[in-house]
């Protein structure tokens, strides 16, 4: 046998307690190991199937077109923004941290007149004020975030679709960071287009985003429509509207390729298709309720532990996701050597922050199989002797 000058993988073990991602569920990584199928086999069309009709559940809508994007949870934010915005359309952004600027950036690629509502890190904002500034901005696009991990706020949502309604604007929600872990009933808040990622309370890898979309958003997508030429089938025509400036995250194609007529689009991630079935089968059969519940429970002994310890946990508790806990890091320990050795000595991840936050914050992640007790009281443990050690030196 050759000698193999790199060893097989073998990371040591970690548990995975920040913002994301997070350690997957056994199940889903034994779906990951299943053996490939051809995208056009009927067994792997019922998956797909399948999979659209469980996430259906996860997301609390009728909508037909709930399908996957491959990539990571910003291939969801792209495809739907790039999609939905024609150069030069009005699009508001509620920008309450690090993804709120994600989501502006991303329509400003796109062309838009990008529209944004800011409020201070670590708050959130007030349907009143999102309503004034619909009035004000009349934008054909609401964009948010449900939560922003960078500040572990969640903005309350139960208003947008009404809101947007009364304005005549369609509305995007990032929902990667929450999605299974606290309630996002699409059809009953009125949402169109909402997005996610694996990652975080789905409990897998991320690698493919969720995504679901209203019937208008995708009538407004379908006029958009134009198969590439090498597809395209005798008598196609086009859709009235602007070109789609992406191929890959042309959601008009994707539909068409998720739908019976099996668009040859793109090569399907199959392995992230079987793992996205896992997260959402996981989900479905624990119950949405006992999962937001679980979640809702772990986050209040994480903050009673950090409390415990003497840490004061970061913004507007009121609305803190229930999955990420933001903690102060206190003023005589340094957060990155203190984060290291949660690392190495007790192989454990915790995340810190970004931009204004950075080193400010510790961000402890507890979501999916890992919010459960036990993994919660290893972290508070191990951070209790890390406390110590910065301390004494
Ligand atoms: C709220 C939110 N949106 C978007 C993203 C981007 O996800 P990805 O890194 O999978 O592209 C993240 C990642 O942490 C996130 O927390």
């Amino acid at each position: 046998m050759p000698r193999q000058s790199v060893p097989e993988l073998k990371p040591v073990p970690r548990l995975l307690m920040g913002p994301g991602p997070i350690n997957a569920y056994p199940q889903v990584l034994r779906a990951l190991s299943v053996q490939l199928l051809g995208q056009f086999d009927p067994q792997f069309r019922r998956y797909m199937a399948e999979t659209s009709a469980l996430y259906r559940k996860v997301f609390q809508t009728r909508n037909r077109q709930t399908l996957m994007v491959d990539g990571t949870a910003r291939a969801g934010i792209e495809a739907a923004l790039v999609s939905l915005i024609e150069p030069g359309d009005r699009v508001l952004v509620l920008v309450f941290g690090r993804f709120g600027h994600l989501l502006s950036e991303i329509a400003s690629r796109c062309g838009a007149d990008v529209r944004t509502l800011e409020t201070p890190w670590g708050t959130v904002f007030e349907p009143d004020a999102i309503e004034r500034a619909v009035k004000k901005h009349r934008p054909k696009l609401l964009a948010t975030c449900q939560g922003d991990t960078s500040t572990t706020m969640a903005q309350p949502l139960a208003d947008i679709g009404r809101i947007c309604a009364r304005y005549g604007a369609l509305s995007f929600v990032d929902a990667t960071a929450t999605l299974g872990g606290m309630p996002l009933p699409v059809d009953r808040w009125g949402l169109d287009v909402v997005s996610a990622g694996l990652q975080k309370c789905l409990g897998g890898p991320s690698g493919i985003a969720p995504m679901t979309i209203s019937d208008r958003a995708a009538a407004r997508i379908y006029q958009r429509r134009h198969i590439e030429q090498g597809l395209q089938k005798k008598g196609y025509r086009p859709g009235t509207g602007k070109r789609i400036r992406s191929n890959y995250f042309d959601l008009a194609m994707i539909m068409d390729y998720w739908s019976d007529q099996a668009l040859n689009h793109h090569t399907e991630a199959t392995s992230m298709l079987y793992a996205a079935r896992e997260c959402g089968r996981l989900l479905v059969a624990e119950g949405l309720t006992h999962a937001f519940a679980r979640h809702a429970t772990t986050s209040r002994q994480v903050l009673e532990g950090l409390r415990d310890l003497d840490l004061v946990p970061y913004g507007d508790l009121a609305h803190k996701m229930p999955n990420v806990t933001g903690v102060w890091i206190p003023k005589d320990v340094n957060g990155e050597r203190a984060r290291h050795r949660m690392l190495e000595r007790h192989n454990i991840e915790i995340g810190t922050s970004f931009g204004p936050l950075h080193g400010k914050i510790w961000r402890i992640g507890a979501m999916g199989a890992n919010a459960r007790p036990a993994p919660v009281r290893r972290t508070l443990a191990a951070l209790r002797e890390v406390l110590r050690s910065e301390r004494r030196r």
